[in-house]
């Protein structure tokens, strides 16, 4: 039986990935944060950390050696909170806090699990569009998705041979329940496909990135167009 670890499993993307590989027979290490949407089952390992705190973190990496073998992980947790959140006393903490959860989490995970991956093991890590293109609302996310993104390709040159370590940035995928449809379709107009993707448009990058053997170091777009639609208008002419 093949072992998946998951970070930020328990709810929205995370979940359905850790559901899709359930169901194709994989044990699931689920690590999740404030809430686990999981069902209960043998083949479901729950795991709870606050990857933004590193006492948390410390302390999933020890769990995390006792769980055996491991041929996948998919680096998921995300904080994604935009600068005005937060007044200029807490600028340092925000920093912080997305760094953690973004590079500081992974980075530790993925070298707790060092002696724990088999022969074909594959990483994925979900960066994000926004990793490469400037976005004044969310700075400091979009900056340590940038770093993780960084990392991942740089754990893509010291695992060779061993983890095939790969990088998804997902487009518009799912929007939350707070954004408007005005938000919503001004998003959407911004794409090429100019429909939401779904979760199943990520889950289909993994199985891709987990089976092809031939890849690693790649930085995948899952973003129905959006990185190239015409953010500024060139179809002038004068
Ligand atoms: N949704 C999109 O359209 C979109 C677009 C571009 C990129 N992405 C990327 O795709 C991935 C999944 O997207 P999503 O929308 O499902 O992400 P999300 O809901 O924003 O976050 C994913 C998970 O991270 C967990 N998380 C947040 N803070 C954490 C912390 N301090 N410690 C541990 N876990 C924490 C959340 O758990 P809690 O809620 O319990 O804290 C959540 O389950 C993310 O990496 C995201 O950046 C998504």
């Amino acid at each position: 039986m093949k072992t998946i670890l998951i970070t930020g499993a328990g709810r929205r993307l995370g979940k359905t990935l850790a559901e899709h590989y359930w169901s194709l027979g994989w044990r699931v290490l689920a690590h999740y944060n404030s809430q686990c949407e999981l069902p209960d089952d043998p083949r479901i390992v729950r795991l709870q950390a606050d990857l933004s705190d590193p006492l948390a973190v410390q302390a999933l990496c020890l769990q995390l050696a006792g769980l055996g073998p491991v041929d996948a992980v998919i680096h998921n947790a995300s904080c994604f909170v935009p600068d005005s959140a937060v007044g200029a006393a807490e600028l340092g903490d925000h920093v912080t806090r997305h760094y953690q959860v973004h590079v500081s989490a992974p980075v530790q995970i993925t070298a707790a699990l060092d002696n724990q991956w088999t022969t074909t093991a594959s990483m994925v890590v979900m960066s994000d569009i926004y990793a490469e293109i400037p976005n004044q609302r969310f700075s400091v996310y979009c900056a340590s998705k940038a770093a993780l993104q960084n990392w991942a390709l740089s754990m893509a040159q010291r695992l060779a041979g061993r983890v095939r370590v790969n990088v998804i940035q997902p487009g518009p995928v799912q929007f939350l329940p707070e954004h408007s449809e005005e938000y919503r379709q001004r998003v959407l107009s911004q794409s090429l496909i100019r429909r939401e993707l779904g979760y199943g448009a990520i889950v289909q990058a993994c199985d891709f990135l987990l089976a092809a053997d031939a890849m690693t170091g790649t930085v995948m777009r899952v973003d129905g167009g959006r990185f190239v639609a015409n953010r500024y208008d060139q179809t002038f002419n004068v």
